[in-house]
Formats: C-alpha cells, sequence, structure tokens
C-alpha cells in the first residue's frame, strides 16, 4: 500500500514509517518540522535502506490536497498535532485550531483522493479522570484534562460523525498509553525541544549529565509506592501495532477504537529502579509535590488490540530503559 504519514517525522511516527517500510510499504511522510528534524528521514534511510517521500508541509495548508493530486494514497495515518499537556492549558487556542484544522484539512483532502483508510492517533486521556482502570474502549470516553486531551476527544467525536455518512470509509482510532523507548539502532527516539515535560526523555537527560536531578511528582499516592501507576508501552511495539491497524482498515468499514497498551501499571519509581539497574548507573532524583493534572493510576486493558488486530506488546520495561539510555547517549541525536 501508498501510505500517508503525517507527522511522520516526529517520534512515534518515525518508527511508524520504519516498520511501515520494513512490511513493504510505500511512505510518504508530511511533516511541516515544528517539532522534528529533517534529518530523521536520512535516518530512516540509514535503517531501512529506503529513502521515503518527504513533504515539508503543514497540514492545516490547503497545499496538502495537492499531495493527494500528485499521489495515489491509500491509506493515512494522522499523527500530526500538537502535544504538550501543560503548554496547551496555556495556549488553548493555538491547540485547537491546530489539531483540530489539520483533521478538518485531512479529511478533505482524503475525500478528493478518494482515500478511505484512517488510522488516527489518539490517546488514553480521553477516558478522562472518571473511569475506573484499566479502561476498556466500551467505556465514555468524552472527558479530558486539558486542551490538548480534549482536541483528541473532539477528533474521535469529528471521525465518529464523518463515518456515519460516509460508511464505506474506515476510521481506526488508536488510543496511546505512555510511549518510551527508543529504535535499537539510536538514531530514532524521544528528543522534545527545551526542557522534557514526560518522564522518560527527562530521565535520559539526567542520566547524561544534562539536567542535575529528577522530582518525582508525588510520593503519596494511594499506590503500592505512593508514585503513580502509568502503562509505559515500547514504541516500537506501538509502531508495530499501527501496521496492524492498517491492515484492519484495509478489510473492514466504520470507526473502531483500540488502545495500545502493555496493559500493566508500573510506578515512576519501579520504572526510575528499573532503568538504574539494566544500564548500572544511579539516577540523582527527589520526590517532590504533585503534579496537578496527574492522575494517581491508569493501564490499558489490552484484549481488543489482541482480538483484532493479533496485537500485543512484546518489549519489556528492560527492553524500554535499554533502548532509551543507548538513545540519550548518542551525541548526534542533539
Ligand atoms: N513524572 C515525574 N517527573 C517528571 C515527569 C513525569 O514524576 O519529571 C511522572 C508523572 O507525574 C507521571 C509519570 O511520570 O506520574 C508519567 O508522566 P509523563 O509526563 O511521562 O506522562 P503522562 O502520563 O502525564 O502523559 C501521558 C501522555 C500524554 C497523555 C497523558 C494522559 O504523554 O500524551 O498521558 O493520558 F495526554
Amino acid at each position: 500500500m501508498q501510505v500517508l504519514v503525517t507527522g511522520g517525522a516526529g517520534y512515534i511516527g518515525s518508527h511508524t514509517v520504519v516498520e511501515l517500510i520494513n512490511a513493504g510499504h510505500q511512505v510518504i511522510i508530511v511533516d511541516d518540522l515544528s517539532n522534528a528534524k529533517a534529518s530523521v528521514v536520512d535516518r530512516i534511510q540509514i535503517i531501512t535502506g529506503v529513502r521515503p517521500q518527504f513533504y515539508q508541509l503543514d497540514c492545516c495548508s490547503s497545499e496538502l490536497i495537492n499531495v493527494f493530486r500528485l499521489n495515489k494514497v491509500d491509506a493515512v495515518i494522522h499523527f500530526a498535532a500538537f502535544k504538550a499537556v501543560g503548554e496547551s492549558v496555556q495556549k488553548p487556542l493555538e491547540y485547537y485550531r491546530n489539531n483540530i484544522n489539520s483533521t478538518l484539512m485531512l479529511l478533505e483532502a482524503m475525500e478528493a483522493g478518494g482515500c478511505k483508510n484512517l488510522v488516527f492517533s489518539s490517546s488514553a486521556t480521553v477516558y478522562g479522570p472518571n473511569n475506573p482502570h484499566p479502561y476498556k474502549e466500551d467505556m465514555p470516553a468524552i472527558q479530558s484534562s486539558s486542551p490538548y486531551g480534549w482536541t483528541k476527544v473532539m477528533i474521535e467525536r469529528i471521525l465518529t460523525d464523518y463515518v456515519a455518512v460516509h460508511p464505506d470509509f474506515c476510521a481506526v482510532l488508536l488510543r496511546y498509553f505512555n510511549p518510551i523507548g527508543a529504535h535499537d539502532s539510536a538514531l530514532l527516539g524521544d528528543d522534545p525541544n527545551g526542557i522534557p515535560n514526560n518522564l522518560m526523555p527527562y530521565i535520559g537527560r539526567v542520566a547524561a549529565g544534562k539536567l542535575d536531578h529528577l522530582t518525582i511528582f508525588g510520593g503519596d499516592y494511594e499506590t503500592p509506592d505512593g508514585t503513580c501507576l502509568r502503562d509505559y508501552i515500547h514504541v516500537v511495539d506501538l509502531a508495530v501495532g499501527h501496521v496492524k491497524a492498517l491492515e484492519y482498515a484495509q478489510h473492514n468499514r466504520g470507526v473502531e477504537a483500540i488502545n495500545l497498551g502493555a496493559g500493566v501499571g508500573v510506578s515512576v519509581l519501579d520504572l526510575v529502579k528499573t532503568f538504574e539497574r539494566v544500564n548500572g548507573i544511579t539516577l540523582p532524583y527527589i520526590i517532590g509535590p504533585r503534579r496537578s493534572g496527574d492522575l494517581p493510576a491508569f493501564w490499558a486493558d489490552a484484549e481488543k488490540a489482541k482480538k483484532l488486530l493479533n496485537w500485543q506488546a512484546v518489549h519489556t520495561l528492560d527492553d524500554m530503559c535499554i533502548s532509551a539510555w543507548k538513545y540519550a547517549q548518542n551525541e548526534s541525536n542533539y
């Protein structure tokens, strides 16, 4: 299949492009490089031996339609979005404008190009604060705690409404839990601009001596060790999940939400200790106050992905910590 990947130079996007190429698909990347580097395309070529087509383009631009005019696109994986939870609280209009508009432009361009298969990058954040864990796809997913999260809720709604009147369309909504880790080559990984907000890139910079210590946000939650529980998933497993979702979209119609998680809750302290053990280093950390908006614990019910996609996470927490550290040590990444 010829697959258009929006945001294909980003963290999850680039790993997915590699797995798509490995599975024999042709890939077209559309990325405006607002939060990614052009060198990622070179690195994908080094890893796979294949250079994907690349358009440096904002998905909100009316030029997006030309990509569909110039290429026969069989399916789209839509990653392109602003994704920093905290920043979205400060800049709600930018987040709503960018994330919603890009999806609307994309759907219009897909319609013009006759493309009817879409895999959308959603998030566990759509389960909101009130559902019990583990989160299951049939629970209400209509609430979030940040403008970023609300854009995911709204786009899931937009796609559901769109499919209701386009029964020949397939939209798979992949709800990710906490992707961490990096490609084994250490050429692709999570490399946010500035000081990282997410746990693993922050740990990587502390381990590399670029930041002096980690602050664990809250040690007094009602969890076994007092720190928050999350469902960490290796980014390569997540990428493979997208390839499987694409194959599903080829043979099915309608809208389907599917969790991509490992299905287990791991505490912040567990992750820190694992990182120290497998990499043989000591991570300086302190336990600080809770971070506003954090939920104490959530993880996925991962059965639906197993059943519909024949997919499950195979990498261990050790693998995630080893690959993340290998990537953080590769100076050419900075
Ligand atoms: N944490 C720390 N110190 C840090 C950074 C994080 O202790 O410096 C803790 C957090 O408090 C949380 C855990 O590490 O308990 C994971 O935090 P992340 O920021 O890595 O991830 P979140 O679970 O907050 O966010 C993830 C996704 C978002 C999504 C959100 C809600 O990254 O895209 O889940 O589902 F919106």
